[in-house]
């Protein structure tokens, strides 16, 4: 077998963005444009992925550091067959190339394996029928219906521009002969570029058989060229997110309103309200709820868990049978064991607590262990920072811990122990005992409002 190379083109500037942002890293579901790309190569196992780069300098490259890719620079964008060019000295003299398009971003591997079975002896476009195909290349064919070449939409005479079969720019072909193709590329066209696309021309005339593989998933090969394209394809691409969703039998109170940025797994009837947004790595236990409005971010919530709406999670690990929210804010470190409580206006970051413990209303709790079956009143604030360190809080087994408490780190609270509402808890709280601190309740008999003098 011939080894695969994958070049992805990726220098185009994308003028119509109107952003300062190489247009290949404007993102999709949370991922830049051609991250998706990338994956999908990657899926295909290639021996190698060349990315062609340009617009933006190394902005680019900088942005897939940890990626095992192959980078050729196109400092000035003379066209895609001059981008190929640039290719060429990564690619295997014996080897097949795929080429791929960094502004494509739905593109599936399955799609591309289409391709590369024909492609041993053969040049393969991956073509798609448009009602509206102004601007693309036209794939010309013979009365046979043989592919004989593409012309691009502003070379093209009228007769032509009513062909509505057009290039995707998808494409794979044995690299001996595109070698000697981009070598005789010319740019004696309307654009004054080299064209990719006139290799197919070349090939006829060479008679390598050419293949069209018509993909009938419009979307697969949608280019984005602009922040509507942008917009209409992340739409595409949620909904059929939530539609995989559904197929795996979870209940979404709407497939249209909920945004997923990255891999949501999910158990069996977990059940997701609206406006949800699920980002990273995300995954529900059976039986999760998802309350309206939640933001889950590289979350793993166990069996049974019970999420009220507009919390918000970002790197925690939740356990089975929880009740959380409505208004919680778990923020990264953050483990709760099964059966915690954690309600509305409470923050916790980097609390790790034990079995049926409940934070129910109105605290922050951070950089803390907190124990079994605890109860954390209302109000309560660990104090973890003094301005220069964080100090850890420990509260031990069955504590409970008055409401509106400062525990001020590092400080330990005892099993059992009993913290007074009110207090300020500055040094280790025996176990088993009440500790508080405050001033003791006064009434002072016979005082009299001040009132208001006359006059004034
Ligand atoms: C290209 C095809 C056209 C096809 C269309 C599909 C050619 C000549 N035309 O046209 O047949 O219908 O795509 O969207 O190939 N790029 C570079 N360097 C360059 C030029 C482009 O890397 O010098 C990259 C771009 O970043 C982009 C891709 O190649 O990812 C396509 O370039 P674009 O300018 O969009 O080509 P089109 O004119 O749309
Ligand atoms: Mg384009």
């Amino acid at each position: 077998m011939s080894p695969l190379n994958i070049v992805i083109l990726a220098a185009g500037k994308g003028t119509r963005m109107h952003s300062d942002k190489p247009k290949v890293l404007h993102a999709v579901a949370g991922k830049p444009l051609l991250g998706h790309v990338i994956d999908c190569a990657q899926q295909l196992s290639p021996e190698k992925i060349v990315v062609v780069y340009g617009f933006g300098g190394e902005q680019v490259p900088q942005a897939f550091e940890a990626k095992p890719l192959l980078w050729a620079e196109q400092a000035q964008q003379l066209g895609t067959g001059h981008a190929v060019q640039q290719a060429m000295p990564h690619l295997d003299e014996d080897g097949l190339s795929l080429i791929l398009l960094g502004d494509v971003p739905l593109i599936e591997p399955a799609t591309c394996r289409a391709l590369l079975e024909r492609a041993t002896q053969a040049l393969v476009l991956l073509t798609v029928k448009k009602d509206d195909p102004t601007g693309y290349g036209r794939i010309v064919r013979t009365e046979h219906g043989d592919v004989s070449a593409i012309v691009e939409h502003k070379d093209a005479t009228e007769i032509l521009r009513a062909i509505k079969e057009v290039n995707s720019g998808i494409m794979a072909m044995p690299n001996r002969h595109l070698k000697r193709w981009l070598e005789a590329l010319r740019n004696n066209n309307s654009q004054g570029e080299y064209y990719l696309t006139d290799i197919v021309a070349m090939a006829v005339a060479d008679q390598v058989p050419v293949e069209a593989v018509i993909t009938d998933d419009e979307w697969q090969v949608a280019g984005i060229n602009s922040k509507q394209d942008l917009a209409a394809v992340e739409r595409v691409y949620q909904t059929r997110q939530a539609q995989a969703l559904l197929k795996a039998g979870v209940t979404l109170a709407d497939p249209a309103r909920i945004d997923i940025r990255g891999a949501l797994t999910v158990g069996r009837d977990v059940e997701i309200d609206i406006g949800c947004v699920f980002e990273g790595a995300v995954s529900l236990g059976d039986g999760v709820r998802v309350g309206a409005y939640s933001i889950l971010r590289d979350a793993s919530i166990g069996a049974g868990t019970q999420i009220a709406p507009y919390t918000h999670m970002d790197q925690v690990t939740v356990a089975e049978d929880c009740r959380i929210g409505p208004y919680a804010r778990l923020r990264p470190g953050t483990a709760l064991a099964n059966e915690t409580h954690v309600g509305n206006f409470v923050e916790l970051k980097n609390a790790q607590v034990d079995v049926g413990s409940k934070i129910n209303h109105l605290s922050y709790v951070g950089d803390t262990t907190v124990g079994k079956q605890v109860n954390i009143g209302a109000g309560t604030i660990t104090c973890n920072y003094d301005g220069a360190n964080k100090f850890r809080t420990v509260i031990e087994d069955h504590a409970f811990i008055g409401s509106d408490s400062q525990l001020v780190a590092p400080v330990t609270i005892g099993a059992g122990a009993t913290i007074g509402a009110g207090s300020t808890i500055t040094k280790d709280a025996p176990a088993g005992e009440l500790t508080l601190s405050r001033g003791r309740q006064l009434t002072i008999k016979g005082w009299k409002r001040p009132v208001k003098k006359s006059g004034k």
